[in-house]
């Protein structure tokens, strides 16, 4: 037992732990960027449906009926490995600074030099968790807009809020800068957590250190390109006219949601469906 102390709070084992963790989050944001492909489709009322039922989808994965929603407990994995990565990331830098006697420098132990992305490591972090909350607060923990789906089902509709989001010019500015924070974070962290587990050799380094930087471009530039599209996208009139008809809806759904469980809908490319309110209260 005493030995699992021991590790965990060493230096050497902080920076593995950190690895791990990073390595599960860099593979969560592989996974999102290609969810949110979904919003890169020039016919967005294709576009509402396939990101409404991916996000419904997402919320309400649960094969195996497990008395609470699978993504509540991929959500508790990933609030636990964020905030245990940013832990160890200021706890570490705290006792590195210590060990120097205030005095910063740090030295990349295979070029013995430090790199521009090693030094702003703490800050691109940092950026990233700011990042973070402005994305959650303003998509999951944003505006809850309703949205009817082919089955009938009142879900709500993630389409109109991650549009709106982007249709503004300085959020998708936003977006674009950080996006190149993360790319940058990611392709230091990816070399550096290989280094940490003690793999340096002369012929595998170069090679992974290749893979870091086509995985951050990748990463940058999927998410980069997204939020470029999507701001391209919600500003054309016909998403507009979109957007605007699925605003007006609202009303509608919120009163209907109010008055009772289940109504009848016309919907356009359905005909009339007898709605049920499945969303939480
Ligand atoms: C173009 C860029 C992005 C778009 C359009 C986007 C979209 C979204 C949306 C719509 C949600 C809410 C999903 C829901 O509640 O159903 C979400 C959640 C989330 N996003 Fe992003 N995202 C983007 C970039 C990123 C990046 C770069 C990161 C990581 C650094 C990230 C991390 C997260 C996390 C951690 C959640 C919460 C997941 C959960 O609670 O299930 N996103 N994103």
């Amino acid at each position: 037992m005493q030995w699992i102390i021991k590790y965990l709070t060493s230096s050497i084992g902080k920076k593995q732990i950190m690895g791990c963790t990073g390595a599960f989050l860099a593979l969560f944001i592989l996974g999102h960027m290609c969810g949110n492909f979904q919003l890169l489709n020039f016919d967005q009322a294709s576009a509402q449906a396939s990101y409404n039922a991916y996000t419904e989808f997402l919320t309400g994965f649960n094969p195996l009926h497990f008395p609470v929603k699978m993504i509540y407990l991929i959500e508790l994995v990933l609030v636990g490995a964020f905030a245990l990565h940013i832990f160890l990331a200021v706890t570490l830098k705290i006792e590195n600074k210590k060990a120097r006697g205030g005095i910063e420098y740090e030295v990349n132990a295979r070029k013995g030099k430090k790199t521009f992305a090693t030094f702003t490591m703490i800050w691109s972090g940092l950026f990233i968790l700011g990042f973070l909350i402005q994305h959650l607060m303003t998509l999951k923990f944003g505006e809850h807009y309703l949205y009817v789906n082919s089955q009938g089902e009142m879900v709500r509709d993630m389409w109109l809020t991650t549009i709106d989001m982007f249709a503004n010019p300085l959020w998708a500015g936003f977006y674009v800068i950080s996006m190149f924070v993360i790319g940058m974070h990611l392709f230091h962290a990816i070399s550096s957590a290989f280094q940490t587990m003690g793999i340096a050799h002369q012929k595998w380094t170069p090679i992974i250190d290749i893979a870091g930087i086509v995985y951050s471009v990748i990463v940058a530039a999927g998410f980069g390109i997204t939020a470029i599209a999507a701001f391209y996208l919600a500003n054309q009139p016909e998403t507009q006219a979109l957007r605007a008809k699925s605003h007006e809806l609202q009303q509608q759904y919120q009163q209907q949601k109010a008055k009772a469980d289940k109504a009848a809908f016309v919907i356009p490319s359905v005909g009339e469906v007898q709605v049920s309110f499945n969303i939480e209260k």
